[in-house]
């Protein structure tokens, strides 16, 4: 079965089929699916999602675009609480976002440390945003020994030797549909360097989708574009991929059963 361990089911775009569609996910093929806040509400509702499907877990964090809206002592210990819930399996997605700059870095940077604290606290897994900003990301991760708890580098869009860095620190390579572009030469070389049981498949739905259905909006159904890409590029068959990414989503964010 297929395991999509980055979705954004509570986007509206999902408004007017989400039941629907996640209820036509086991038959599809996709077991798993881990819906990850952005923001607060965004938090929220993916609890609600995951108390609402036997299938669905849910991430709790808020990404550096919006961190702007957390207070200390104030929504932060909401936050913090909402963490605590059942079927809350990783803090995420949270990190640094130097391509819109929605926030200034250093306010970005306070947020990120005070997530990863949070995580550390709570002994969960983290799921680490990462745009335009390589170096500063891996500084923070490094000085609060963030691979001690582990979890994935979503939406990867660096170099090898940084990919192999992150794994060397315990972390996981989040793949979606990028790999899939045509311009995706240097992600294409991540996959083949990374060994793939450290790899797991993601959507980041309802963005990213992969080709043939570039543009469109994504969801867990177009997984196998992404499974069928890697076992491409490292040569294996595809069922290998989604057994293999499988397993590696369900050991990092520990999930039993
Ligand atoms: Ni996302």
């Amino acid at each position: 079965m297929i395991f999509d361990t980055h979705a954004h089911y509570d986007d509206e775009q999902f408004n007017d089929d989400r039941d629907s569609m996640l209820s036509s996910m086991k038959e599809e093929g996709v077991g798993l699916i881990v819906n990850i806040g952005a923001s607060l509400e965004s938090s929220e509702e993916s609890i609600k999602l995951a108390k609402n499907y036997d299938f669905v877990y849910a991430a709790v964090g808020v990404h550096p675009d919006n961190v702007g809206e957390l207070e200390v002592g104030g929504n932060f210990d909401r936050l913090c609480n909402l963490a605590r819930q059942d079927k809350v399996v990783t803090i995420g997605e949270i990190g640094l976002d130097y391509h819109w700059m929605e926030q200034p870095k250093e306010v970005q940077a306070k947020w990120f440390k005070q997530q990863l604290s949070l995580a550390r606290e709570l002994g969960k897994p983290v799921n680490i945003h990462s745009r335009d900003a390589a170096e500063d990301t891996l500084k923070i991760i490094q000085r609060e020994r963030a691979g001690d708890m582990g979890g994935i580098i979503h939406c990867f869009s660096y170099s090898v030797e940084l990919a192999l860095e992150y794994v060397k620190m315990g972390f996981c390579i989040g793949i979606g549909g990028v790999v899939t572009f045509k311009n995706a030469k240097k992600l294409k070389e991540v996959v083949n360097a990374i060994p793939l049981e450290r790899l797991v498949l993601e959507t980041d739905c309802p963005y990213l989708a992969p080709e043939p259905n570039r543009g469109k909006r994504n969801s867990s159904l177009y997984l196998s574009y992404v499974a069928n890409t890697i076992a491409t590029i490292k040569n294996v068959t595809v069922d290998e991929v989604i057994e293999t990414t499988w397993k590696n989503g369900k050991n990092v964010y520990r999930i039993e059963g």
